[in-house]
């Protein structure tokens, strides 16, 4: 397939753009606007491929908009501000880019009558005591991240309706692995505890996420593409839950750290508690997400201990502001 990939310089965009060079014949164009995020090392692997291109633009910008689709025969869009914390410091690029954004693309397909593929979270249904949201749980997101992605799939859902533009959506719940920022808790837990800084953990560290390698999202990401019906919504749950605290713990033992560095700080101002996901309707298609949470974390720690070119330039540039503003008085108060 002819593909536009928005975002495909960020963690998963990326994982997926490599996953789908080496596995098919597809010639991919990646639009990006590389923020703080987006990298073009995570893309260095297919940067010779002659199937693949890179076109610096935002998603909100018509004009690059138009010059990446040309040919293009479906759009995934992975392209986000990505981090809670952030969109609670400073929502404007959260609704820029997922309001306005998602709104530009939807345009440039339904004109050219592509398929659509949009990348959204299993944020948008909030928190869950017991059982796992389905694709009919109501929308009911917390935080201004994951309010701009519940209506950048409600937008999404309106031009399959009106416009019959063939769309669909996939919801992912919480990846990691290699390539993703180190801002994240599990890489920031890794890179912290291997240089033996503090382990912040919010609140009581008893919040609950529903833990998905991102190989398996991008491969979900694939199926969804190929296999998911128009105007459907599939959810991605990883195969394993696991509270924060024990997360941390883990990587602890993984990384021979001393389990004193564990701080806890101020929590999240509105805090989601858990996360789940039913993948009942994507496994009825004949999905599995196969990497199990124990596996997929040693697998983590190992590329982080062996990729520091990758994280030193992150771990030294803008980021050390980021995580002072985030961090310094939090850690300072404890
Ligand atoms: P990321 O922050 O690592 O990457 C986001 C990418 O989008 C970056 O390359 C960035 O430069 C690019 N981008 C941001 N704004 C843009 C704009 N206006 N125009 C063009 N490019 C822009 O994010 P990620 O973790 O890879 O997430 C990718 C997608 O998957 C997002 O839509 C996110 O909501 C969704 N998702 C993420 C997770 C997760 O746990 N990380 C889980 C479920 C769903
Ligand atoms: O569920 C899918 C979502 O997962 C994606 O849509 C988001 O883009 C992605 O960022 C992620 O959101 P979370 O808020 O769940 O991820 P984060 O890594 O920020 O936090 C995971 C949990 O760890 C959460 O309960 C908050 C906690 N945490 C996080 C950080 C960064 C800490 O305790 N300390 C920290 O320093």
């Amino acid at each position: 397939m002819r593909l536009l990939v928005c975002g495909g310089a960020g963690f998963i965009g990326s994982n997926f753009v490599r996953q789908r060079l080496a596995r098919g014949d597809d010639e991919i164009v990646v639009l990006d606007k590389l923020t703080y995020a987006g990298r073009r090392e995570n893309l260095q692997d297919v940067a010779d491929d002659p199937r693949f291109r890179f076109v610096h633009g935002a998603i909100e910008d018509a004009a690059a908009v138009a010059a990446a689709i040309e040919g293009a025969e479906a759009v995934v869009n992975f392209a986000a501000e990505t981090h809670v914390d952030r969109s609670i410091a400073a929502p404007d690029a959260f609704v820029q880019t997922h309001a306005l954004g998602t709104y530009v693309l939807l345009e440039a397909a339904r004109e050219r009558r592509i398929r659509y593929l949009q990348v959204s979270t299993d944020e948008v249904y909030g928190s869950i005591a017991h059982g796992s949201f389905t694709e009919s749980s109501p929308l009911e997101p917390s935080s201004p991240y994951s309010a701009t992605k519940a209506g950048a799939d409600l937008l999404v859902a309106s031009y399959q309706r009106t416009y019959g533009l063939e769309a669909v959506i996939c919801r992912g719940s919480n990846n990691y692995g290699p390539y993703q920022h180190p801002e994240k808790l599990i890489p920031l837990m890794i890179l912290n505890a291997l240089h033996g800084d503090p382990l912040p953990v919010y609140g009581d560290g008893a919040n609950v996420r529903n833990w998905l390698f991102v190989e398996d999202f991008a491969a979900a990401v694939a199926f969804v593409l190929e296999h998911g019906g128009a105007g459907d919504t599939y959810n991605v749950g990883g195969p394993d839950e696991c509270d924060n605290l024990t997360v941390v713990r883990r990587i602890i033992e993984l990384t021979g750290a001393d389990p004193s560095l564990i701080e806890f700080v101020t929590d999240r101002p509105g805090h989601d508690r858990r996360y789940s996901l039913s993948s009942d309707k994507i496994a009825a298609l004949g999905w599995r997400a196969g990497t199990r949470f124990e596996e997929g974390l040693e697998r983590t720690v190992a590329w982080y201990r062996d990729n520091a070119w990758w994280w030193e330039p992150v771990r030294s540039g803008a980021y050390r502001d980021y995580y002072e503003r985030q961090y310094g008085r939090r850690l300072n108060d404890t």
